[in-house]
Parts: structure tokens; sequence; C-alpha cells
């Protein structure tokens, strides 16, 4: 599709995905895994597009969420899909535990004693049993930005692994809870597939000793996690391919003959390749020694780069045919940390030109913000040789809509 064309169209700043490039991204995932039972979980918070989560459904994907809204964007996307999602995260308010229970989930990911007693009390309520698996923490090591690394003892994350027979044991007196598995998730963008394999040899080891006790467990959540090239590591190759080849290999390896379901949620690695975040120069100034490009995209589209130093590569959508030089492609967000990229050389651009910042299709518009009251990006889904508005540009109205005036 051309981006010019789109932009004119849409405005900018404009998401754009490709469905054929997730669908490509799932199946790679449901191949590499194709020996054994295993669901594919998406994670939806690396991108809830109700019209990306309708696409992975239809494909067959389940999915890992982590609230209420997620769930009810689940619902939205497909009812069918219901029973194919697993419930994470540390927090779960009472009325999220209902609505939950109520849509008949495949499993909670508990992370807490209290959160267990929790569940079994709602689903006592309900008249229902829990299906769940302890959040386990297995004190792996991966190497990833710290404030996306989860698998630790000291993170908030999980239970602490040597903690879990113990409350096995315990929930078993709780006649409304079914211990149907065992889940990790180590954190996100890892690169290596090592500790994968580290982290579910772990939990293998537990879901041995939790058989012994006397409970089914028949699940086996693996957590996401896997990294993708953002470029930045021109020595590394990443080929999505070989990539989900190696980290099924390293996962199946420590699977060995074990019988239970396999579940995945990988996030990013099916979505952030797939989207583009498409943006209009609005002004190029020099201070001092400084080249700096302003673009009508800011951090309240785009966080990554200034909560996590992230790189993305970002490219003039028509490439220019002068010289090269070394620029500062900031937004209009009034913060210092409003950047995409520093010192990064590119091809010249100018007023007006379009550039794309890429692999913005995981944690972009779902960390997006109205800081600045900045409305968030429209998005478009690309499908062939067709393009829909899946969510249209938010509005000052829109923003204003929920406030009122005292008295
Ligand atoms: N499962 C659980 C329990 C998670 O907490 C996460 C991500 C995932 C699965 C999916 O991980 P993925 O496959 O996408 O790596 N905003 C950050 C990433 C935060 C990840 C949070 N948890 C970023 O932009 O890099």
């Amino acid at each position: 599709m051309d981006l010019t064309a789109l932009a004119k169209e849409h405005g900018t700043p404009l998401y754009v995905y490709s469905a054929e490039q997730i669908r490509y991204r799932l199946e790679l995932f449901e191949g590499a895994f194709s020996g054994r039972a295993h669901t594919i979980c998406y994670a939806v918070k690396a991108n809830s597009s109700l019209a990306i989560l309708k696409l992975l459904a239809d494909a067959g994907a389940g999915f890992d969420i982590v609230s209420g809204g997620e769930l009810e964007r689940v619902r939205r996307a497909s009812k069918a899909a219901l029973k194919r999602v697993v419930f994470s995260g540390v927090g779960k308010q009472v009325w999220e535990i209902d609505a939950a229970l109520k849509a008949g989930i495949l499993l909670f990911n508990v992370e807490s004693e209290a959160e267990l007693s929790l569940l079994a009390e709602r689903a006592k309520l309900a008249g229902v049993k829990a299906r769940f698996a302890l959040r386990v923490n297995p004190d792996v090591f991966a190497e990833t930005h710290p404030y996306i690394s989860t698998g630790l003892r000291d993170h908030k994350f999980g239970i602490a692994i040597g903690e879990a027979r113990r409350i096995y044991r315990a929930a078993k007196k709780m006649g409304s809870l079914d211990a149907a598995g065992v889940s990790v998730h180590i954190g996100s963008q890892i690169r290596q597939v090592e500790p994968f394999g580290a982290a579910l040899g772990r939990v293998l080891g537990l879901v041995k000793e939790l058989r012994e006790d006397g409970h089914s467990i028949r699940y086996v959540d693996a957590g996401g996690g896997l990294g993708i090239d953002y470029g930045m590591d021109a020595s590394a190759v990443f080929d999505p391919a070989g990539q989900v080849e190696r980290y099924a290999a390293a996962l199946l390896a420590v699977m060995g003959d074990e019988g239970a379901h396999l579940l995945l949620e990988p996030g990013r690695f099916l979505v952030a390749q797939a989207g583009a975040l498409v943006s209009r120069i609005l002004f190029v100034k020099k201070n001092g020694t400084k080249t700096f490009v302003v673009t009508d995209a800011g951090m309240n589209d785009l966080i990554r780069p200034a909560l996590y130093q992230a790189h993305h590569e970002i490219v003039p959508v028509k490439q220019p045919s002068g010289a090269s030089e070394a620029v500062d492609i900031v937004g209009p967000v009034c913060e210092s940390g409003d950047f995409f990229a520093r010192d990064r050389v590119m091809p010249k651009v100018k007023v007006g030109d379009l550039v794309a910042v890429l692999d913005a299709g995981a944690y972009g518009m779902s960390l997006a913000s109205n800081y600045n009251t900045r409305g968030r990006p429209a998005e478009v889904l690309v499908d062939g040789d067709r393009c829909d508005v899946i969510r249209r540009r938010e509005t000052v109205k829109d923003m204003l809509a929920l406030e009122r005036m005292p008295g």
C-alpha cells in the first residue's frame, strides 16, 4: 500500500498494520508447536485493537488478558474465543474475576495466595469451579530492559516456586478450585531462547511434584516474551521463522514426553513488525550543533523510546536522494524525553515529508495517551488490496467528553 496515499486520506500520525504479517506470525508459531497439544494465547496488551483480536481469533488464537476491559474486548471480537482465554495480572478485582468466571475462561493465572482465596470465594458464590494455575517465579535471569524483566524473586509478579507446592495443597481444601496448571512468564523482548527453556524446566519439575501430590495438572503455560529484531544490533540476524523455531526447540526439548497442554502467550512477536507509525515532519530546526526533526507524532502516540530508550528504525516514506545527516527526531510534547531517535544518521528530510517509525505494532497504540491533550492516532488495517480504518482519530471533543465542571 502506498503510505503517502494513506497518510493523505487518513491524516497523520497514523498507525498502519498489515493483516497478512500478523497471520504469518501466528502461522509461524502454530507451525513450530504443531507436534503437540497447544494453544497460542495472544497477549492482548501488546495491541488491543478489536479488529486485530478478531483477525487472530478467526485464525484460531486464544488470548492472554490482564483486565476486565480486555475480557470485554475479546468477547466483542469473538465469543467463541472466550473459552481460550487465560487471565494474568497481579491485581485482579472482584468484578473482573466474576466476569471471567461467568465467561467460562480457560484458566486464571493466579499471582498470590490472597488472590487465590478471593478466586475460591467468588467461584463458590457463582457455583462453579475455577481452573487456575499459579504463576510461579523461577528466578531465571533473562537479559532485557529492567522495566520489562519479570522472572526474578524480587519482582512483584508471581509466587516463589518454592512456595507453590504448599499453596496448591491448601487450594485442594477449597472446594471451588481446580488446580489445572502451572504458569510462568519471565519477561519481555527476550532474544535468547535459553532462559525460556530454563524457566520451563523448573516449572516441569514442579508439575511432577504436584502430580505426586495428587493434583491433575493438565496445562503448562510458558508465558510470552519472545523478542524481535528492532534493528539496533546489525550483527544479529534474526529471521522470524528461525527465531520461533529456536524458541520452540528450546521449549519442546524440556517438555520431552510431558503430556500437558502447552499454553503460550506471545504478544510482541505476533504484532510488532506488522505495524508502522506514519508521521509528517512539521519543522526542521537547528539548536547549537544539533538538528531536530519535529514530527507530528509524539511520545503520547509511541512511548517506547522515552520509557525504555527503545530503538525503532525510522525511514523516510519516499527515499530522498540527498545526503545523510545525524538528527534527533522529536515529537511536539513538552518533555525532553519526547524523542523517537537521537543522533540518528538518516537521509536528509524536509518539512512536509513523511517518515515511518517501524516495528510499532506492539506496545505502540496500546500505550498511547492523551498527554498534552493530544488525540490518539487513527489506525488502519491493510489486508491484501483493502484498507480499513479500524479506529478513527480521536478528536478534542472525544477527549473532553468525560469531564465535568464542578457545581
Ligand atoms: N504474558 C504476560 C503475563 C505478560 O506480562 C506479557 C507482557 C506477555 C505475556 C506478552 O509479552 P510479549 O510476548 O509481548 O513480550 N511495554 C513493554 C512490554 C511490556 C510487557 C508486559 N508483559 C514494551 O513496550 O516493550
